[in-house]
């Protein structure tokens, strides 16, 4: 393990068997929708958003266990300012996906903590005049908001604590954790994390 990993709080069995319930829920509920509306699901337009870089991990999992049609576009979200661990609100960085008119977006990411970053993004993607937005975490420290927010899929509450793996870092690293693990305070509350600049 990493010396600075302190204990797993998620194992990544669980994790994947998770992944599994929240796709066979994302997955019915947009074919609801379809059914719905009268659209085939071969003819609908189903575009994954996954929020960079968090959700790359969840999103690479999640996507194969949809049995849909789908398109996916990525996007870039930065709240934490390099080795930090809190958060100071969302900063959109690059393009927005063009051509979301009548689609199906499914915003997919990592963990809401404050829900700026899924409260801007959705608010942007909705200016896009697309059919139906969700939203789509794998973790959610719920206890944490300062804006409100629901995602519309969660896979496991947390508390509030710091984590890492499964695609979520602590100053750029531990994405490739294959579990879900906790920080020892002292890397967390290091030196490192001070930034005086912000
Ligand atoms: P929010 O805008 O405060 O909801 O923050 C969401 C973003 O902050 C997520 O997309 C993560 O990238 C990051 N984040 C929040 N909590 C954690 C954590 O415990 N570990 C790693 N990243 C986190
Ligand atoms: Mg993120």
């Amino acid at each position: 393990m990493f010396r600075e990993v302190e204990r797993v709080l998620i194992r990544r069995e669980e994790i994947e068997r998770r992944v599994g319930e929240i796709a066979d829920a994302l997955g019915a509920s947009l074919l609801a929708e379809l059914h719905e509306d009268g659209v085939e699901p071969d003819d609908a337009r189903i575009v994954l958003v996954p929020v960079m870089t968090g959700a790359l991990v969840f999103a690479a999992d999640l996507i194969r266990r949809l049995p849909l049609k789908l398109r996916l576009e990525l996007v870039a979200v930065s709240s934490y300012a390099g080795a930090t661990t809190v958060s100071r609100g969302a900063l959109l960085a690059g393009e927005m996906p063009s051509d979301l008119r009548g689609a199906r977006v499914v915003v997919v990411d990592d963990i809401v903590d404050s829900g700026r970053t899924l409260d801007l993004l959705t608010t942007l993607l909705r200016e896009r005049g697309p059919r139906s937005v969700r939203t789509v975490v794998l973790l959610d420290k719920a206890t944490r908001r300062a804006v409100e927010f629901a995602p519309d899929h969660v896979g496991f509450e947390i508390p509030d604590e710091f984590v890492v793996g499964y695609g979520l870092d602590f100053d750029g690293y531990y994405r490739n954790l294959p579990d879900i693990a906790t920080l020892r305070p002292e890397a967390v509350r290091g030196p490192l994390a001070e930034d005086p600049s912000q």
